[in-house]
C-alpha cells in the first residue's frame, strides 16, 4: 500500500542513480498504445490486452510518484476511440470504472492528486460520478498529479477554448487584442498543468493521435517499440535517461544555452547572498 516503503533495494538503487545523474522531466505524457496488438500476438482477446494494460498503468504511476515526478498525464481514451466497435468501448468503460473503484484508496494514501481532461460529459454517468468523486477526494494531495485524458482530443480542446474566448469577447470581458499565447492557454483544460517535457508513445507508432496538440509544441518525444501491456518501470527509466541526454534548444543555438546556464548560476549565487 505504501509505495515508499515497499520498494525493493535494487529498484530504489536504480531510482537514486537516476535522480542523481539525470534531468527529471517535470511533466510526462504517455500515449498508451498497443493493447490490442499485444493481445493478438499472445493469442488473447483485445479485452485481455486492455486488462493487462492496467498493470502497466499501476507500475508506471507508482514509479513516477516514487521518483518525485510532479505531473503524469495518461492518454487512456480518445474522442476518436468512440468509433470503435461498441463492445470494445463497453469493455474500456467497464475497465475504467473498475480502475477508479479499485485504485482510489491507494492513490489517495500515496498523496496522488487525480485530474481528468477531455469531453467528460460523454462518459457513462457512473464513470463520471466516480471520476468526480476521486478528483474531489484527492484534490488537496500534494504528490504526483495524475491526469487521465478521457474522451480527449487536442483539437476538440482548442476549439472549445476558442468558443469560450468568443463568449468572453461578446460579453465584453476581454477584447481580441488581449489574446496572447498565455491567455489562450488559460482557456484550455490543461490550464493548471505545465506543458509536457516528455511525451512517450508505446507500440512504435510515430504520431500524436490528437494528444496535447497545443501543449506539445516543444515536448521531447520518445517512442518505445514495446506494446503498452509490456511497458514497465525499466522502460520508463530508459525513456527518462534518453530525455536527459537531449538538448532542448527552444529555437536558440547551443552556445546560447551555455550562456543561459552560466547566467542562471550567477543569478542563483546572487539570490543566495
Ligand atoms: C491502446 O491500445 C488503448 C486505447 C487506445 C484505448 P489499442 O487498443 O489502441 O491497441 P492497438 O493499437 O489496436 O494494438
Ligand atoms: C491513441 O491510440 C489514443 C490512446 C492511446 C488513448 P489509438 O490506437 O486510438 O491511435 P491511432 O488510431 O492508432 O492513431
Ligand atoms: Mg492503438
Amino acid at each position: 500500500m505504501n509505495w515508499y516503503t515497499e520498494q525493493s533495494a535494487l529498484d530504489l538503487g536504480k531510482q537514486e542513480e537516476i535522480l542523481k545523474n539525470y534531468k527529471i522531466p517535470r511533466h510526462i505524457g504517455i500515449i498508451m498504445d498497443g493493447n490490442g496488438r499485444w493481445a493478438l500476438e499472445h493469442g488473447l482477446t483485445r479485452t485481455e490486452g486492455h486488462k493487462q494494460g492496467i498493470d502497466s498503468v499501476r507500475d508506471i504511476v507508482k514509479a513516477c510518484a516514487q521518483l518525485g515526478i510532479s505531473y503524469l498525464t495518461l492518454y487512456a481514451f480518445s474522442l476518436e476511440n468512440w468509433k470503435r466497435p461498441s463492445s470494445e468501448v463497453g469493455v474500456l468503460m467497464n475497465l475504467l470504472e473498475f480502475y477508479l473503484k479499485k485504485e482510489l484508496k491507494e492513490l489517495h494514501a500515496n498523496n496522488v492528486r487525480l485530474l481528468a481532461i477531455g469531453k467528460i460529459s460523454s462518459l457513462p454517468k457512473k464513470v463520471q460520478r466516480l471520476l468526480f468523486e476521486a478528483i474531489e477526494i484527492t484534490a488537496k494531495n500534494t504528490g504526483l498529479t495524475l491526469t487521465l485524458a478521457l474522451s480527449y482530443s487536442g483539437r476538440w480542446d482548442i476549439v472549445r477554448a476558442v468558443q469560450m474566448i468568443s463568449h468572453d469577447i461578446r460579453n465584453g470581458k476581454i477584447s481580441p487584442e488581449d489574446i496572447t499565447e498565455e491567455l489562450f492557454s488559460t482557456y484550455l483544460q490543461t490550464a493548471q498543468l505545465p506543458d509536457p517535457d516528455l511525451i512517450i508513445r508505446t507500440s512504435g507508432e510515430m504520431r500524436l493521435s490528437n494528444f496535447l496538440l497545443w501543449e506539445s509544441a516543444y515536448s521531447e518525444i520518445y517512442i518505445s517499440n514495446k506494446y503498452w501491456p509490456e511497458f514497465r518501470r525499466e522502460d520508463l527509466y530508459h525513456a527518462i535517461k534518453d530525455y536527459s541526454r537531449r538538448e532542448r534548444r527552444f529555437g536558440k543555438i547551443s552556445a546560447q544555452l551555455k550562456e543561459d546556464e552560466v547566467k542562471n548560476i550567477n543569478e542563483n549565487i546572487l539570490i543566495k547572498k
